[in-house]
């Protein structure tokens, strides 16, 4: 299985960044999404990350305009039609992925291969809802994509060793690590992450210590790059919530009930850094 054709369903902060490690690495890539507004912010998303990589000298002008131009953007999902791996990106949200899914079943040549890049829901159900469920894989980037490491690879039930080995080569041309987890609700990121920052969150809801004295003590008591309410204001509250909301009902353990903190924030529109609130206040970007 040669994969030359990358498509991404979904411009957001995910998708964006797969994107541009994809046409990095020489694939020819396509992403769509609903809305053209999405669309135009991910591509200004790609031409900041692409200005901060020249100006660091990781590449220089010339490489930056070839990943920009490796790049089309769409909002019609048949434009993944000739896709060798089609990536979807976007929200977590069951329902959405598997209407995703069922389209992409319908839009994309047969014998090409899907990837999710759910952060904690079923590989095996979403992978369900398509026509060919020995080709889809999860593909789980890390945000920022294009500084991040790894990628969380999981095999859904079906899933057959061909797949596997073709979106992990695929992976891995993107300059990525690559670690197998079996498809259990969180997988191995977030089943080991999302419980430490909602932890964090209800520490912050018990009056055990403020804001920053909870991020400080993490983030110079255990040499992590930023706290965990920063951290969670990066990824994105609802995205927080929603995962705990996976390990909870698909658990069932008590141990991973959401923080109700965590939901108030999510149900005032305090999303983190993309709304300008959560745990810190961010200028407009
Ligand atoms: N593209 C290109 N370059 C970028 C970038 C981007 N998107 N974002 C940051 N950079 C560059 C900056 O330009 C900067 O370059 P210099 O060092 O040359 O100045 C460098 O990266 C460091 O950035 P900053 O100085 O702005 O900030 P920082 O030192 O705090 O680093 C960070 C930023 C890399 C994001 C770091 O804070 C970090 O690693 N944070 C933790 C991220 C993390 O845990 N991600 C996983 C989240 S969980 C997830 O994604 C999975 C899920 O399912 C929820």
């Amino acid at each position: 299985m040669n994969i030359v054709r990358i498509g991404v369903v979904g411009a957001g902060q995910m998708g964006n960044g797969i994107a541009q490690v994809a046409a990095a690495a020489g694939f020819d890539v396509t992403v769509t999404d609903i809305a053209q507004g999405a669309l135009d912010k991910g591509l200004g998303t790609v031409k900041n990350s692409l200005g901060r990589l020249v100006k660091k000298g990781t590449i220089d002008e010339a490489a930056a305009a070839g990943i920009v131009s490796r790049i089309r953007w769409g909002t019609d999902t048949a434009l993944h039609e000739d896709g060798d791996l089609v990536i979807e990106a976007a929200t977590e949200n069951v329902a959405l992925k598997y209407k995703i899914f069922e389209d992409l079943s319908q839009k994309v040549r047969k014998s090409s291969l899907l990837a999710t890049n759910t952060s904690s829901i079923s590989v095996t159900a979403i992978a369900a809802h398509s026509d060919r469920p020995g080709r889809v894989m999860g593909m789980h980037f890390m945000n920022p994509v294009p500084l991040m490491q790894l990628v969380e690879l999981i095999r859904g039930m079906a899933t057959t060793d061909e797949t596997y080995d073709a979106v992990k080569a695929a992976a891995e041309k993107m300059g990525k690590t690559t670690t197998l987890s079996r498809d259990i609700p969180g997988f191995i990121a977030n089943r080991i992450l999302m419980p430490y920052i909602n932890e964090a969150v209800q520490a912050l809801y018990e009056g055990i210590g403020t804001r920053e004295d909870i991020d400080t003590t993490m983030k110079l008591g255990t040499n992590v790059p930023m706290g965990p309410l920063t951290l969670a204001d990066f990824i994105g509250l609802d995205t927080c919530l929603a995962i705990m909301e996976v390990l909870h009902g698909g658990l069932g353990d008590s141990k991973y009930r959401p923080s109700p903190l965590l939901r108030k924030y999510v149900e005032a529109g305090w999303l983190g850094r993309k709304s300008g609130r959560g745990f810190y206040t961010y200028e407009a970007r």
